[in-house]
C-alpha cells in the first residue's frame, strides 16, 4: 500500500512538474507575440490598453467598456472590470491556435476512451496546441491564471458538482486563453478555419458560437429551457470576450453568495441549467446582443431575441459574434430544420456522452 500510494504520489509531482512548464512556456510564447499582459504579472503599460471598438449591426463604433488604467491594486475594482483589466479584449487579434478539452483522464491514461474523438480535433487543426485537462491539472492551471482576482478561485473551489466545475472551467480558460472549448465526446468534422463564413473578416469576430435547440413547437418549454438555445460544448473565442467576462463574474458572484448564505450545497443537479449551463450561457449571450455598452441600441431596431436565430440555415454575424446554425455543431439530430452530418454546414459532431449530464437535464432546468 505504502509503495503504491508513493508511486503516485511521485507520478502526480511529475504531472504537475511537466504541467506548469507547459504552462510556463505557452505564457513565454504570449508574451513573445501578444503585447497582452500575462497571467502572472499584471503589465502597467498602458499601451497595452485595448480599445473595444467593432462594427455592430446599426453601424458605428462601441465605447471602451472598462477604463483600463495602469493600476497594480485591483482591490477597488468590481469583479468585471478586474477581468476585463486582467484579460483585455482585441476584436482585431488572432484567434489563438488552443484547443481546451477536460475530462477525468489523458488520453495517456488506459481508462480514456475518446481516442477516435479526440483524434479528429488534432487531425483536423494541424499546428494547433490541443490540451485534454484533467480536474487535478485544471486546479493548477486556474491557479495561475486567476492568482491575481481570487475570488474567482475561491467560486471555482466551491462549486459542489463536477458539472458546474466543468461548465465554469470552459469559460475560464477561453477567457483567459481563447481558442476553442469542446466536449471530449465531439468529434471535429471540419476546421475550425472554415467556421466563419469566407467573406467575414476573421478580425471583425471575436465568438464563434452554434445552436443547441429551437424547438418550434407549441410544447417546447417541456423540452427546453429557452426557445433558441446556444449550445456550450463547443465554442471558439478571442481571450477576454466581454460575454466570458460577463458570465464569469456572474457564475462568481453568485456562487459566493450561495455559499455565504448556505443554500450552495442544497443545489440539486436540476439546477445545473440555470446556474453555469446553457440556460446562463443563452441569456448571457442574449444580454450582450442587447447592452447599450456594446450595441448603439439608437443605430440598431428593435430588441434581439430568439425570433432573430430561429430557422437559421446560414451563419449569421451579430456584432462580433458568429452565430452557426443548427446543422454546424448539431447535425444528425433529426428535429428543428438540422441537417445531417455529411452537410457542408456540419462542423463538429457531439455524442453526449462524456457530458456529466443527465439527459434531461441537459436541456431544462428545474
Ligand atoms: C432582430 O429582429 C428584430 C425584429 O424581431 C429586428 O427589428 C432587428 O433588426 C433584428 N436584428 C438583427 C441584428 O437581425
Amino acid at each position: 500500500m505504502a509503495t503504491i500510494g508513493r508511486s503516485v504520489t511521485i507520478r502526480r509531482a511529475l504531472v504537475a512538474t511537466a504541467f506548469l512548464l507547459t504552462i510556463l512556456f505557452f505564457l513565454n510564447r504570449s508574451h513573445q507575440t501578444t503585447p497582452s499582459p500575462s497571467a502572472t504579472t499584471l503589465n502597467t503599460d498602458s499601451s497595452t490598453q485595448v480599445s473595444e471598438t467593432f462594427d455592430k449591426p446599426g453601424g458605428g463604433s462601441i465605447p471602451p467598456i472598462a477604463d483600463q488604467k495602469p493600476l497594480r491594486d485591483l482591490s477597488d475594482l468590481s469583479l468585471y472590470e478586474k477581468l476585463a483589466y486582467q484579460y483585455p479584449y482585441n476584436v482585431e487579434s488572432k484567434f489563438p491556435a488552443y484547443i481546451w478539452q477536460t475530462w477525468k483522464w489523458t488520453p495517456a491514461q488506459a481508462e480514456f476512451h475518446f481516442r477516435e474523438q479526440e483524434a479528429t480535433w488534432t487531425v483536423q487543426h494541424p499546428g494547433f496546441v490541443h490540451e485534454v485537462i484533467t480536474d487535478a491539472v485544471a486546479v493548477h492551471l486556474l491557479r495561475v491564471l486567476y492568482a491575481p482576482i481570487p475570488e474567482v478561485l475561491e467560486a471555482y473551489h466551491s462549486l459542489p458538482l463536477p458539472v458546474l466545475k466543468a461548465d465554469f472551467f470552459r469559460y475560464l480558460i477561453l477567457l483567459a486563453r481563447g481558442g476553442i472549448y469542446s466536449d471530449i465526446d465531439t468529434f471535429a468534422i471540419k476546421s475550425a478555419l472554415e467556421w466563419i463564413p469566407k467573406p467575414v473578416p476573421r478580425n471583425s469576430v471575436g465568438l464563434v458560437i452554434g445552436i443547441e435547440a429551437d424547438p418550434d413547437r407549441p410544447d417546447w418549454a417541456d423540452w427546453y429551457s429557452r426557445r433558441i438555445q446556444f449550445c456550450q460544448w463547443t465554442i471558439q473565442s478571442k481571450p477576454g470576450h466581454p460575454v466570458l467576462r460577463e458570465i464569469v463574474a456572474r457564475i462568481t458572484d453568485e456562487t459566493l453568495k450561495r455559499k455565504r448564505d448556505g443554500s450552495l450545497l442544497k443545489m440539486s443537479d436540476a439546477s445545473v441549467v440555470e446556474f453555469t449551463g446553457p440556460a446562463l450561457w443563452t441569456d448571457s449571450i442574449f444580454e450582450y446582443f442587447n447592452d447599450g455598452r456594446y450595441f448603439d441600441k439608437s443605430v440598431s431596431e428593435g430588441e434581439i431575441s430568439w425570433r432573430n436565430f430561429t430557422g437559421m440555415s446560414k451563419a449569421k454575424i451579430v456584432g462580433d459574434v458568429a452565430v452557426l446554425p443548427i446543422t454546424s455543431f448539431s447535425p444528425g439530430v433529426q428535429q428543428m430544420g438540422a441537417k445531417d452530418y455529411d452537410d457542408p454546414m456540419a462542423f463538429v459532431k457531439h455524442d453526449f456522452e462524456g457530458t456529466w449530464k443527465p439527459e434531461k437535464l441537459r436541456h431544462i432546468g428545474g
